[in-house]
């Protein structure tokens, strides 16, 4: 299948059942930025079903690195198997299933990039428990930090207190992200 109908398809889904997946202005702009890193590594924390993680991996599989990604819904988590499988990225895909809380300490790997989707109470807890397994000048990205400002306060007062520098980008009319340098 021509792999822009499939995400085509896949967008339609998205919209008709409201799954809260990245925008597409944001796939692309991270797209981007994987092919000027030359990403090797990726951590994606919080697959859902697909289509985040498949924008990603069609970058990297352009120069054939690796991308994990965590999910906890059982559900989710098979059908994102199906479409790697149909969007011919499985293979550069390490998808767990499982609470992303108590895999990441168990990653040995370093990663050049990290993509954090989701519990914003809880943001800082995943940046603290990623931090170190992030490479230096490695690329953190935090998705809907605006929308959910008023749900993040931790999260902000976390980035100040350690003295974290931090990009707010207005990337789409829906929301913006947080792009940190490590
Ligand atoms: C916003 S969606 C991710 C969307 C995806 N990044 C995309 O753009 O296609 C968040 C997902 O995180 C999952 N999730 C929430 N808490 C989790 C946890 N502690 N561990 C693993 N997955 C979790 C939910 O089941 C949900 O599918």
């Amino acid at each position: 299948m021509d792999i822009n109908i499939f995400l085509e398809k896949l967008k339609k889904h998205w919209i008709e059942n409201e799954i809260p997946n990245i925008s597409i202005v944001n796939a692309r702009f991270i797209r981007d930025l994987i092919k000027i890193q030359g990403t090797k590594n990726m951590l994606e924390i919080w697959t859902a079903n697909w289509f985040s993680a498949i924008n990603f991996a069609l970058e990297l599989k352009e120069i054939w690195w690796k991308l994990t990604t965590i999910e906890f819904s059982k559900l989710s988590h098979d059908q994102a198997l199906e479409n790697f499988e149909l969007a011919w990225v499985s293979k550069i895909i390490n998808a767990i299933n499982w609470n992303a809380l108590d895999v990441i300490p168990k990653l040995d790997e370093k990663y050049d990039f990290v993509f954090i989707d989701w519990m914003k109470r809880r943001t800082h807890d995943f940046l603290e428990l990623v931090w170190d397994k992030v490479l230096p000048s490695g690329i953190i990205i935090i998705d809907d930090v605006i929308k959910f400002r008023e749900k993040m306060v931790w999260f902000w007062e976390y980035l100040e207190e350690n003295n974290i520098k931090y990009n707010t980008i207005p990337i789409d009319i829906d929301d913006g992200i947080i792009m940190i340098i490590k």
